[in-house]
């Protein structure tokens, strides 16, 4: 349907005729442009993106095969129909192979070309819908090789869309293996600075001393050691991103060095008093709580202002189980691509066994889903890797498969009976007095008969008997 919206250039030299299709058109709710001449529309062009450009092929000056190129590359999207003269069919071909989307000849009935429009723009429509579909799809369960779909996980991929595009400082806290560095490149990549570097710094894995210098770089002789003149992260990273992993871990000092990069974006190299302009985009990571480091006085409360301009918080895995089927299905497929890649792809047989779609059964789905996950996305991606070379040769993966501790997982459906009071318990004492109250519940219900107790509590009626000795000595 055409809406107001609409915009179309028209480009025709016969007068008459392109004020008629003029009318036709404006009767039917497009906003229509006439022009007489292929200069013109060019220059129309260059100043307005119309939606339609509807021209004639054969002009006088710069012909119509020249205005939809014109059209065409400075707009893609452009809806483009060329009027042909009679028994040109080879000249609209022609215009097809260019970019038109379709062609009426002359003479033609006004309907003809409104038919061929509202089909173009109909294909428009579904193509655009389809594209925003698929979209919007891809957007829920991934951004940029992040899995996931649970609330959370969609929450944070709005999030990231919306500040990639800035430069603002972004503090990314979470777990140990929640998926923190891979936020950070996604963040990059997103982000109008992905031509250039990504660089990163994990402030926890080097001593002191050490990550001065790799932070700021050091001319030569600045301490023992220091051989030549060398740039720091911070330099590299210009005009890119600079990651700063396990920020909480850096000394008062550094903290202090690395506030007035922030706030003023400039920095000396040690051993060096000129001044450095740097333009980086810093995000950084953290697996403490900087809050309550700030409170405890361990952190610059001014520091963690400037990081924390966005806040990005990566649930732990436990809390978005839903994630996990996803999660693993994502690893075996990585896994079976990384595998088709085989050392001698002549080998025969490597096809065959690349081809071999690795399953989970339902058994170990649910223990993967029960399991606590302490090391979070990292462990569950080691957990998948570990089994599928342990299923070796099975096309499906198996309880048995699994890490021991994922396979103690006590699944959703046993809830806990007992608490465990603040104060501690004895066990022996506990599970005698549960044991207790069970044998005794059993000989009420059956009235006393110890074969029946005995059959209630799955026990052999010896056993039974044992028990109540116990029990009454205790
Ligand atoms: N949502 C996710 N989708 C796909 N892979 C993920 C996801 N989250 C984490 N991973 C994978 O899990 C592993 C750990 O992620 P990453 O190194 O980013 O964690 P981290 O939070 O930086 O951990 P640490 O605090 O231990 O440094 C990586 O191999 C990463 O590819
Ligand atoms: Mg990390």
């Amino acid at each position: 349907m055409p809406d107001s919206s609409k915009h179309v250039l028209l480009v025709e030299d016969e007068a008459a005729l392109r004020q008629a299709v003029a009318e036709q058109l404006a009767d039917r709710g497009y906003q229509v442009e006439q022009v007489e001449s292929g200069e013109h529309a060019v220059a129309r062009l260059t100043d307005f993106a119309f939606d339609i450009i509807i021209t004639d092929l054969r002009l006088p000056g710069i012909d119509g095969s020249a205005v939809l190129e014109a059209a065409v590359d400075r707009y893609p999207e452009i809806i483009a129909i060329v009027v042909t003269g009679y028994g040109t069919v080879k000249d609209a071909v022609e215009a097809i192979k260019r970019g038109a989307w379709d062609f009426v000849s002359k003479p033609f009935q006004i309907d003809e070309l409104l038919h061929v429009l509202d089909a173009a723009l109909e294909q428009r429509r579904l193509k655009s819908e389809n594209a925003y579909l698929r979209a919007q799809l891809e957007e829920r369960y991934q951004f940029s090789g992040i899995v996931g779909k649970s609330r959370p996980m969609a929450r944070l991929f709005q999030l990231l869309e919306t500040v990639a595009s800035t430069s603002s400082t972004i503090l990314i806290s979470g777990e140990t293996g929640t998926g923190k560095e891979v936020v950070a490149r996604a963040i990059h990549h997103n982000s109008p600075r992905r031509q250039q570097r990504f660089v990163a710094l994990n402030c926890s894995a080097i001593p002191e001393t050490l990550l001065e210098a790799e932070l700021f770089g050091h001319v030569r002789g600045a301490f023992t050691g220091a051989v030549g003149t060398r740039q720091g992260r911070l330099e590299q990273a210009h005009k890119g991103t600079l990651f700063l992993d396990e920020v909480g871990t850096m000394s008062a000092a550094l903290q202090m060095k690395l506030l007035r990069v922030l706030q003023e974006r400039e920095f000396e190299r040690i051993g060096d008093s000129h001044t450095i302009k740097v333009d980086v985009r810093v995000i950084a990571a953290t697996n403490s709580d900087l809050a309550r480091m700030v409170a405890a006085g361990t952190f610059r409360e001014d520091l963690f202002y400037r990081l924390n301009v966005i806040p990005v918080e990566l649930p732990p895995l436990r809390d978005r189980k839903e994630d996990i089927p996803l999660l693993v299905q994502h690893f075996l497929e990585r896994l079976a691509q990384e595998s088709a890649k085989p050392a001698k792809p002549t080998e025969r047989g490597a096809k065959a066994m690349t081809e071999r779609t690795i399953t989970v059964s339902q058994e170990a789905m649910r223990k993967l889903m029960a399991f606590h996950w302490p090391g979070n996305v990292r462990q569950l991606e080691n957990a998948v890797e570990r089994a599928v070379a342990f299923s070796a040769g099975r096309s499906q993966i198996d309880v048995g498969d699994l890490p021991a501790e994922v396979q103690q997982a006590q699944e959703a459906v046993a809830q806990p009976t007992v608490a465990l009071p603040d104060e501690g318990l004895d066990l022996d004492e506990f599970i005698s007095n549960v044991e207790r109250e069970l044998i005794q519940r059993s000989l009420e219900r059956t009235g006393g008969n110890k074969g029946q107790a005995a059959k209630l509590l799955n026990l052999k009626r010896t056993t039974l008997v044992e028990k109540l000795k116990r029990l009454d000595r205790a």
